[in-house]
């Protein structure tokens, strides 16, 4: 018998305020075509004044714990992944702690792999659960991207949005083949070598100020597809599976293109592919649980199902994950 980390609950949570294409041409040279054409976005959700990562955040993880029936103190780890903290220290997910009302001094931090971020958290909460240091684990992807974006890139600024995913893992136990339910593989990169391609140009240790993103669009869209088809082979190739035993393709939400893209390389056809991007834009570490969250809720995604994610970002760090659900 082998642990397996076993989704107990989802949940999620998108700012109230909405940001259609048609509001971002009055203010910057670019149009609803351009953005739907370039990347399949038609609107995304931004923060109100005074809504941060961890409000977000908090709001999505009382809404998976309540879909696993648990309290906050049934949790053992708090892993939020997030590029977008509240404050430089301490981590988003001590806030989420205190926010939530934990007590039981269990340990909550950040992990910090941009876009790959829920990919990365998900799998170190995994680790948590499988060496038996935890028997549950919250999982969170939130961001405030609006926060960081510059606002007069248009290159950039049209392409983001924000929001918080949260999963509830607990242990459980499988026989160690690829029907077991659960976190079935994590695979994780990254090459440091590819920084300028995607960053912020600002942080405590060199300007001193938050700093605002910048990308290299095009180079990124090339790394994207390869990056993404090559960490998912290598993911059915470990479990023994293959792309037709899939149920569901959840990939990282950050352009239409690479979505189509990454899913044709795999052989994956369009209706099992789950995609938000046109709702929700690019809401970097939050777009994976936005996007399982969303089709848990209207139910295509169920009990037995095997679900791949994938994700590609700043770093550059990319992975994989395959969890039977
Ligand atoms: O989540 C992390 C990973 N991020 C990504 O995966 C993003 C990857 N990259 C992309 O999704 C795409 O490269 C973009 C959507 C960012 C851009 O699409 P593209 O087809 O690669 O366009 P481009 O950067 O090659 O730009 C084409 C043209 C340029 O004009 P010229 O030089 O051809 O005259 C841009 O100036 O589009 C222009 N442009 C715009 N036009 C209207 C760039 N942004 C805009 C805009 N509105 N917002």
């Amino acid at each position: 018998m082998v642990r397996r980390s076993i989704v107990a609950g989802i949940g999620s949570y998108l700012p109230e305020r909405i940001v259609t294409n048609a509001e971002l041409a009055a203010r910057i040279d670019t149009s609803d075509e351009w953005i739907q054409e370039r990347s399949g976005i038609q609107q995304r959700h931004i923060v109100a004044d005074g809504e941060m990562t961890s409000d977000l955040a908090t709001c999505a993880a009382q809404r998976a714990l309540a879909a696993a029936g648990m309290e906050p103190d049934d949790i053992g780890i708090i892993v939020v992944a997030t590029s977008t903290p509240d404050e430089t220290f301490p981590a988003t997910a001590t806030v989420v702690q205190s926010k939530l009302g934990c007590a039981n001094g269990s340990m909550g931090f950040d992990v910090q792999a941009v876009c790959s971020g829920f990919v990365f958290a998900l799998a170190t909460a995994d680790n948590f659960i499988k060496v038996g240091q935890v028997d549950t684990a919250l999982v969170i992807g939130a961001e405030t991207f609006s926060k960081i974006l510059d606002w007069e890139d248009r290159s950039t600024c049209v392409l983001f949005g924000d929001g918080a995913g949260a999963v509830v893992l607990k242990a459980g136990e499988g026989d160690g083949s690829s029907a077991d339910r659960g976190v079935l593989s994590t695979h994780l990169h990254s090459d440091g070598r590819l920084h300028d391609l995607l960053y912020v140009d600002g942080g405590p240790s060199s300007t001193g100020q938050v700093g605002h993103l910048r990308m290299e669009g095009r180079e990124v869209f090339k790394h994207a597809v390869t990056k993404m088809s090559e960490v998912t082979i290598e993911a059915l190739e470990a479990t023994g599976l293959h792309a037709d035993d899939i149920d569901w393709f959840v990939p990282h939400q950050a352009n239409r293109r690479i979505i189509d893209g990454t899913a044709r390389k795999l052989g994956i056809t369009g209706e099992r592919v789950v995609v938000t991007i046109g709702q929700h834009a690019n809401t970097s570490a939050a777009s994976i649980p936005l996007a399982l969250s969303v089709a848990v809720e209207d139910k295509r995604i169920q009990e037995g199902n095997l679900v791949l994610l994938e994700a590609m970002g700043g770093g550059l760090t990319w992975g994989s994950g395959i969890v039977r659900w």
